[in-house]
C-alpha cells in the first residue's frame, strides 16, 4: 500500500429525506472525476438505497454480498467511467444492514478500507436522519456535509442531526450545502439561520460549502435515470455542484499530513 496516497472521505447526510443527498453525491462524484480525480461513490442509504436507480444501472452484487468470506470489494464494485469512477451499491430493504451492528461493521469496513485507498475521494450517500449507520459513518469520515433546503422542517431536522452528532460523537466540523433554493440569497439566509442556532445553542461553527439552485434539469435527470452531468452538463444545478467539487479539491490540498486510512476505523470501538 502506498502510504503517501491520500483518500479523502466525504459523508453526505441530512436531517430529513428528499433534500437532494443522492443527486448531490452522484453528481459531485462525477464533478470530482471530471477534475481528474479518481472517486468511488458508496450507497450507504441502507434502508432506501437508490443510487442505482438514478444511475440507471442494475448491479449484480451489493454490500450485503461482501459479508460472504470469498467476496471482495472488487467483485461488487460497478464501473461508471473507466478507469477511476466506481460505484458500490447497497441492498435495499435488508433489515440487518439498515442498522449495522458491530460484527457487520467490522467485516464490511475491514474489507473496504484498503480497497478505498485506490481512490482520491470516497463519497458516502447516507440515509436521512440519525441511525446507527449514519452515526458510525459520519464519525469516521474526513468531511461531514449536511444537505439542507430553505424549508423550516429541513432547518430544524438538520439542527437536530448536528446536535446529536456533536453531543454524542463529538463531531464539530460540519460543511453545509443548501439545495433547492430560488436564488443565492435564499441559500445564504437559510445557512445563516442554521449557523446562528448552531453557534448560539451548541457553540459550534458551521461552514457553508455551497448553494445549489432549484433546477428542473435535476427532475429531468431523475426521470430519465441519467446523471444530471450527462443529461444537462450546462445546467445551473450542475454548475453549482462543479463549484463545490472545486472547493473540495482545495480543501483536500490544504490537509497537511498524509491520510493513511479512508475511514478512521479505530473510531469504531470508541462508543
Ligand atoms: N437542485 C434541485 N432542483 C430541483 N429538484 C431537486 C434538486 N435536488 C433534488 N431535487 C429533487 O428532489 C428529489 C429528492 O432528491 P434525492 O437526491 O433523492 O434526495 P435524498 O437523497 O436526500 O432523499 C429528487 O427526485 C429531485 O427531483
Ligand atoms: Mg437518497
Amino acid at each position: 500500500m502506498d502510504i503517501n496516497k491520500k483518500t479523502l472521505s466525504i459523508a453526505i447526510m441530512s436531517g430529513k429525506g428528499g433534500v437532494g443527498k443522492t443527486n448531490i453525491s452522484l453528481n459531485l462524484a462525477y464533478a470530482l472525476y471530471e477534475l481528474n480525480n479518481s472517486a468511488i461513490l458508496m450507497d450507504c442509504d441502507l434502508g432506501l438505497a437508490n443510487l442505482d436507480v438514478l444511475l440507471g444501472v442494475t448491479p449484480e452484487k451489493n454490500l450485503q454480498d461482501l459479508l460472504e468470506p470469498d467476496i471482495q470489494a472488487k467483485d461488487v464494485v460497478v464501473s461508471l467511467e473507466s478507469p477511476n469512477l466506481d460505484f458500490l451499491p447497497a441492498a435495499t430493504g435488508v433489515p440487518e444492514l439498515a442498522n449495522w451492528d458491530s460484527d457487520i461493521q467490522s467485516v464490511l469496513l475491514e474489507k473496504l478500507n484498503d480497497f478505498f485507498q485506490n481512490y482520491k475521494y470516497l463519497l458516502l450517500d447516507l440515509g436521512a436522519g440519525i441511525n446507527n449507520t449514519v452515526t458510525i459513518l459520519a464519525t469516521m469520515t474526513h468531511l461531514k456535509c449536511v444537505v439542507i433546503t430553505p424549508e423550516p422542517t429541513s432547518l430544524t431536522d438538520s439542527y437536530a442531526l448536528i446536535k446529536i452528532l456533536s453531543s454524542q460523537r463529538n463531531v464539530k466540523d460540519f460543511l453545509i450545502i443548501v439545495n433547492m433554493v430560488k436564488n443565492k440569497r435564499e441559500g445564504e439566509q437559510a445557512f445563516k439561520r442554521l449557523q446562528m442556532a448552531c453557534e448560539h445553542f451548541l457553540g459550534i461553527k458551521i461552514t457553508l460549502l455551497g448553494i445549489i439552485l432549484r433546477d428542473s434539469a435535476v427532475t429531468k435527470a431523475v426521470l430519465s435515470q441519467t446523471p444530471l452531468c450527462k443529461l444537462e452538463p450546462n445546467s445551473k444545478a450542475y454548475k453549482n455542484i462543479k463549484k463545490i467539487a472545486l472547493k473540495i479539491n482545495k480543501i483536500s490540498a490544504t490537509i497537511p499530513s498524509p491520510i493513511n486510512s479512508a475511514l478512521n476505523i479505530y473510531l469504531l470501538n470508541q462508543k
